[in-house]
């Protein structure tokens, strides 16, 4: 049946009236006012907005790390995201030394098949780049619409890769078309500095920071940058958290290179003195990069708004505090890093940001939405409300008030990192691709409802100011 959302008001990347918006067969089929639509299911969004479903580009549901397993899968962590306003995820599928991508591709499907409420796609690991893995890129982007590869320079012994894989990764998403990610920090120093304060007896979360400079963020950041320079390709910074990290890209930027970077909420907003709360609470705020002084905040704030940094993810990947995060009571490296983040990740940056003056609706909406659409293959179809789009649709109340607790939230986890923090705004109803999965604030989607994306190829910002077909 179709349906008519009456009296809201639309609020685009670029864009924001009033207008009524008719919903046919998955897609927003007309935009306008008197429609003449007797048929149509018709739901009041009088004096709310209505926005692009969220794109959270970067998500790790049900993901073995630090010798555990994230503890939201895509069921708990989809769900968690549509109460939260976000209709798309792309989920980071780990890939296994001297294993064929594809066999860890098949187990991601395997993962969220079955159990997903929204629309996903996945980003795929690169751990080596030796000939039978080049020889498989092509497959994968053609075959699985995965056209985005993450190098960690981080995480030693564990997913850490060579600056000739990265180089090499680096040449063949030129060659194919695809956006080369990073999580950008200088694992072999870490790995020192974290030795070196464990066989000095600092055991306690703080060092999980101290260990783990600003510097070594900047010196990764500044690396994979000219390393794309070089190669003529593209990059992503994942989590960016420092100032140091910031200066390089915009660095890269302004020398011309294709590099763009994504922050998170809790660089925003929690700092590294969260780490020092007493009985072992600090191992709850333990991300890696991690938590940093306090006046990084305002760096990363005023990149949002000046487009130094172009998205907004949740680094979804959580642990519950008993059992998970106190793996490392003795040990600050063996607490599993991560945190909950896919629920909050729109409202927090709804209220902190537009609410407070830092960044405007439109970049709002670009940041949470529309730019992860375009930079991962899956404008328009995703990312904004036009016609031909699909109904990906948050009809969000700008005034309410909420305040977020552990014990209100969708996600399967036992702590909320915002605990307490009173944010204005909230999404009323959400639909995906026309069909309610949160209505009036309750959930009615279904797992499985959600369907596998297979992305568009890398284009860049100049190439999609062109008219580009819907997949
Ligand atoms: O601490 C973090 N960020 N955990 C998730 C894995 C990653 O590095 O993105
Ligand atoms: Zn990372
Ligand atoms: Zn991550």
């Amino acid at each position: 049946m179709a349906k008519l959302i009456k009296g809201g008001t639309i609020v685009t990347a670029s864009d924001m009236y009033e207008a009524d918006v008719l919903i046919e067969d998955e897609k927003i089929a007309a935009i306008g006012t008197d429609f003449d639509a007797e048929e149509a299911e018709i739901i009041d969004a009088t004096g709310n907005y209505l926005f692009p479903g969220g794109i959270d580009p970067h998500t790790h549901l049900d993901m073995p790390f630090g010798g555990t397993v994230t503890c939201d899968d895509f069921e708990s962590g989809t769900i968690a995201a549509a109460y939260g306003g976000t209709t798309t995820i792309i989920d980071f599928c780990l890939t296994n030394k001297g294993e064929p991508l594809q066999k860890a591709v098949n187990t991601w499907h395997e993962k969220s098949q079955h159990k997903a409420v929204i629309d996903y796609g996945f980003h795929l690991m690169i751990g080596e780049a030796n000939e039978a893995i080049l020889n498989e890129l092509p497959v994968i982007i053609e075959e699985e619409g995965i056209t985005s590869f993450k190098v960690f320079m981080a995480y030693k012994h564990v997913f850490q890769a060579d600056d000739e894989t990265l180089f090499r990764t680096l040449v063949e998403a030129k060659k194919l078309g695809a956006l080369v990610m990073v999580h950008a920090e200088n694992g072999d120093v870490i790995e020192y500095l974290v030795t070196k304060a464990l066989s000095e007896g600092n055991t306690s979360p703080i060092y999980h920071a101290l260990t783990r400079p600003p510097e070594l963020e900047g010196e990764a950041t500044g690396r994979a940058a000219e390393l794309t320079g070089l190669a003529g390709s593209q990059l992503y910074v994942v989590h960016v958290s420092c100032a140091e990290a910031v200066k390089k890209i915009t660095e890269a930027r302004s020398k011309g290179y294709q590099v763009w970077g994504e922050t998170c909420p809790q660089y925003l907003l929690l700092d590294q003195t969260d780490l020092e709360k007493e009985n072992f609470e600090g191992a709850k705020y333990v991300w890696s990069p991690p938590l940093r002084e306090k006046w990084n905040q305002e760096v990363l704030w005023n990149a949002l708004k000046s487009g130094q940094l172009q998205t907004f993810g949740s680094d979804q990947c959580s642990f519950h505090f008993n059992g998970q995060k106190d793996l490392g009571r003795d040990d600050f490296s063996k607490i599993p890093n991560g945190g909950p983040m896919i629920e909050d990740r729109f409202s927090l940056l709804f209220s902190e940001g537009v609410k407070k003056g830092r960044i405007s609706l439109n970049q709002f909406v670009d940041l949470v939405s529309t730019k992860s659409a375009k930079l991962f293959g899956l404008f328009p179809k995703k990312g904004t409300i036009a016609v031909g789009s699909d109904a990906d649709i948050v009809i969000f109340d700008p005034n309410k008030k909420r305040t977020i607790s552990a014990s209100t939230h969708h996600m399967n986890v036992d702590y909320n990192a915002f605990e307490g923090m009173e944010v204005t705004g909230e999404p009323v109803s959400v639909l995906s691709r026309g069909e309610f999965v949160i209505k009036d604030k309750a959930f009615t989607g279904k797992p499985g409802a959600g369907k596998y994306l297979k992305r568009s190829r890398f284009r860049s910002e100049s190439e999609l100011k062109m008219p580009v077909q819907h997949r």
